[in-house]
């Protein structure tokens, strides 16, 4: 199959680069990019803090799923996804579809670091973020592992690492 013929799409929990390595990776590849947050907040008009504010989580994740088949019937685009979109099955199976999915892992202390100063992720606005990051990846694991390949970000440049994962996607989709 042609590259054009699938996606390349990226999972991992908050605050591992999944929107800036996905955009990186779309330019090196000439492919569309796509962030998932974003579509859901252009949906919604509505920044994702004030969604699980408003309509809680549960009506976030319903239109999460709608945006992700929407987007994973379509081919040659680089997908960034939330990190909470493989809780569903349905959600990773789509993607799984027509993509290569790449999961970004890193270290909790690097998650903490690189989402401290964000107030939009309402799943660690709370008394202790740290804490929370190390529950909600132990609860995570298993279904951050519905994966074909996996890249650790924890010391490498957003450079380094969207290099790898255009290698990736190269090597797997025959061109
Ligand atoms: C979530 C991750 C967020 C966003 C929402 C829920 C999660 O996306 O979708 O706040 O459940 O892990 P990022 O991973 O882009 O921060």
């Amino acid at each position: 199959m042609n590259s054009k013929g699938l996606n390349l799409v990226f999972t991992g929990f908050m605050g591992t680069g999944k929107s800036s390595i996905g955009k990186l990776a779309a330019s090196k590849l000439g492919f569309e990019f796509v962030d998932i947050d974003k579509e859901i907040e252009k949906h919604m008009n509505m920044v994702i803090s004030d969604i699980f504010e408003n309509f809680g989580e549960q009506h976030f994740r319903k239109i999460e799923s709608k945006i992700v088949k929407e987007f994973s019937s379509r081919t040659g685009m680089v997908i960034s996804t939330g990190g909470g979109v493989v809780l569903n099955t349905e959600n990773i199976n789509n993607l799984r579809e027509k993509g290569i999915v790449i999961l970004l892992k890193a270290k909790p202390e690097v998650i903490y670091r690189n989402v401290s100063k964000d107030k939009n992720r309402p799943l660690l606005n709370c008394e202790n973020p740290m804490d929370r990051i190390v529950e909600l990846l132990e609860a995570r694991k298993q279904y951050y592992d519905n994966n074909d390949f996996e890249i650790d970000v924890s010391e490498l440049s957003i450079e380094e690492i969207a290099e790898k994962a255009v290698d990736i996607f190269k090597k797997n989709s025959c061109i």
